[in-house]
């Protein structure tokens, strides 16, 4: 039998269904509607996510929410509002495009809105601030609608911003998520893993994305049993932007040819060297073999002895050896880092 649902949830389905039809029906929600048009979201994504208005008021939520008998305790607690100093509630989210916030099962426990005017002053994002359902660093953007599409498709793919889980299900991929806005947490990662072993990540392609995407692959490597893929979209698109210039079916080729975390650091590196200078080579080649050396299956690092050797122009027989190297250099400081029982400073959980 189901449970009642909490009231911190209920007012959170309330407060959705109300922000999607003032932005579908209201005079309040021309403008945004607008804005969502020349967004390219079509009827069917809007309510596919149910996406919708935060009217340009202090009170209309709260008027709204009141008339349905909720008790301002109750409301003092959802996030929906802000407070000031007597007390008073005011409709936190204003004059903004609404992404509801769901946990794995589907309840609303957050939201993120959107700025539409264009005053920069105003940050571009604003989310629910944290409360006793919403936890930032737990949630993931459409996460129960990808776990239903996961069966099918075979693989999650994991992006930067809400736009861009939208713009992956209009062309046609239904299992994108992403994080609210924030780093990938451990927590996130742990919660992948119960659906889907196959993660392909497809950030922004501006530096900051690309920089994430280390970041994020790093993270399924430390805590391992994934498969991960990796999109790394040209011109600094974001995928969003990626969709709206080169259409739907270029975008699904894009994530078709995601290639492997190892890959996508070797290409990183070599942005950073001149191979018509040897000695650059050399400093890229050192590089590489610090990448390739740790991987423990053996045929993948055969893989990328062969591709390198290739691009190079040095014999894979050399490479081997020098991989042999450091493979050895490798288990002597895990031996040694045992034997002193020595561990890395914990990294700084502060960012
Ligand atoms: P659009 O400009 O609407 O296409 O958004 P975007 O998703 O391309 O934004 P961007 O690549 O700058 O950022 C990626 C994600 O970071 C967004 O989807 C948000 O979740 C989050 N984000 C961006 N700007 C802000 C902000 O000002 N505040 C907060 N809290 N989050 C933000
Ligand atoms: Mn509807
Ligand atoms: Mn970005
Ligand atoms: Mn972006
Ligand atoms: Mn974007």
């Amino acid at each position: 039998e189901a449970k009642p649902l909490s009231p911190l949830k209920k007012v959170h389905q309330d407060a959705c269904e109300f922000f999607h039809q003032v932005l579908l029906t209201s005079k309040a929600g021309e403008r945004a509607l607008n804005y969502a048009k020349e967004r390219e979201l079509s009827e069917d994504l809007l309510e596919h996510f149910q996406i919708g208005y935060a009217p340009n008021s202090d009170h209309l939520l709260l008027t709204f929410l009141r008339g349905k008998g909720y008790d301002d305790t109750v409301l003092a607690k959802s996030g929906l509002f802000s407070q000031n100093e007597s007390g008073q509630l005011f409709d936190r989210f204003r004059d903004r495009l609404m992404f509801p916030l769901a946990d794995e099962v589907g309840y609303i426990v957050g939201f993120s809105g959107r700025r539409i005017s264009n005053n920069k002053e105003l940050a571009k994002y604003l989310n629910s601030p944290e409360t006793e359902i919403f936890n930032k660093s737990k949630v993931l953007f459409h996460l129960k609608e990808a776990k239903k599409a996961v069966r099918t498709e075979k693989h999650l793919v994991l992006y930067e911003g809400y736009m861009d889980v939208i713009a992956a299900y209009k062309a046609g991929i239904k299992t994108g998520i992403a994080s609210m806005g924030t780093s990938l947490t451990d927590d996130q990662v742990y919660l992948l893993k119960r659906i889907s072993r196959n993660i392909i990540i497809n950030y922004d392609g501006d530096e900051p994305g690309q920089h994430a995407i280390e970041r994020a692959s790093h993270m399924f490597e430390t805590i391992g049993g994934f498969q991960v893929g990796v999109v790394s979209l040209p011109e600094g698109l974001d995928p969003d932007e990626y969709v709206k210039k080169y259409g739907p079916e270029r975008y699904q080729d894009e994530v078709k040819g995601a290639i492997t975390p190892t890959d996508f650091f070797l290409k990183r590196l070599e942005l950073k060297y001149n191979f018509s200078n040897d000695r650059e080579k050399l400093a890229y080649l050192d590089e590489a073999i610090k990448l390739i050396a740790p991987l423990t299956n053996p045929v993948e690092r055969d893989l990328y002895v062969t591709k390198l050797a290739k691009k190079v122009g040095v014999s894979e027989d050399s490479l081997k050896v020098s991989l042999l190297r450091e493979g050895r250099r490798l288990r002597v400081a895990e031996r040694r880092k045992k034997q002193y029982n020595f561990e890395p400073e914990e990294q700084s959980k502060t960012q």
